[in-house]
Parts: structure tokens; sequence; C-alpha cells
């Protein structure tokens, strides 16, 4: 399996990796197909994310999809941060092998839970809201 130079650079230097303890919002995901489990941490300040960090039970490209999500995450409005889709993080990485496409999902939706978390605590309600 040949993994490009982004992915392999993350993958050994990942980024924004933790927990961060004070937490406006929490995303825990697991991929049904591996088993693999993220967690994704934020800190939101004036609708924007502010830090972001991930923890990652996984394989290669899940830690490298997580390093990267982060990156792009960081800085973001909540709603630009949730237009984020795992197409786009693949891209970023300089694509994913086919068989390895599943494991970008875990990322960007480890994100929009958080977000989704962050708004239930403030009273925004969920999806939709
Ligand atoms: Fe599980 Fe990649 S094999 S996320």
């Amino acid at each position: 399996m040949v993994y490009s130079d982004v992915v392999m650079e993350h993958f050994t230097n990942p980024r924004n990796i933790g927990e961060l303890k004070d937490a406006d919002g929490v995303g825990d995901v697991g991929n049904p197909v591996c088993g693999d489990v993220m967690r994704i941490s934020i800190k939101v300040n004036d609708g924007k994310i502010e830090d972001i960090a991930f923890k990652t039970l996984g394989c290669a490209a899940a830690i490298a999809t997580s390093s990267i999500t982060t990156e792009m995450a960081k800085g973001r409005s909540l709603e630009e941060a949730m237009d984020i889709t795992k197409e786009e993080v693949a891209e970023r990485l300089g694509g994913l092998p086919p068989q390895k496409m599943h494991c970008s999902n875990l990322a960007a939706e480890g994100l929009h839970k958080a977000i989704e978390d962050y708004r239930t605590k403030i009273g925004e309600g969920g999806a939709g809201a």
C-alpha cells in the first residue's frame, strides 16, 4: 500500500495530538469497518474553533486524517468547520489508497460531533437548530 508523502508526514509528526482538558465540545466516533476509534475535543471562542486536539486509536491513515483535519478546522468558524468533508480531508492528504478511504470518515465525523456537542451544551440544539 502506498501512502502519499503528506500522509506519511502527518502520521510521523501528528499535529494537535492529545485531549483538551477544558473542552467546550467533544466528539467520539468509531469506525464500523475496522473498530478504530477517535476523540476530537474543541475550544470555541467567538464562534470560532480556537483550539482543537485529537486522540486516535487507529491506522496510519486515521492518524493522518485526524491530524490534518485539526489543522484545517483550527481558526475556522463553526459553520465553516461543519462544511469540512471526508473527501476534502482525503484530497488535502494527496489522496488515500481506495481501501483506506473509509479511514477518512472518522476525522470529519468526529469534528462535526464535537461541534454538535458544543451547540447542545450552549442550548443551540443539534443539527438543523
Ligand atoms: Fe481503521 Fe483505518 S483501518 S481507521
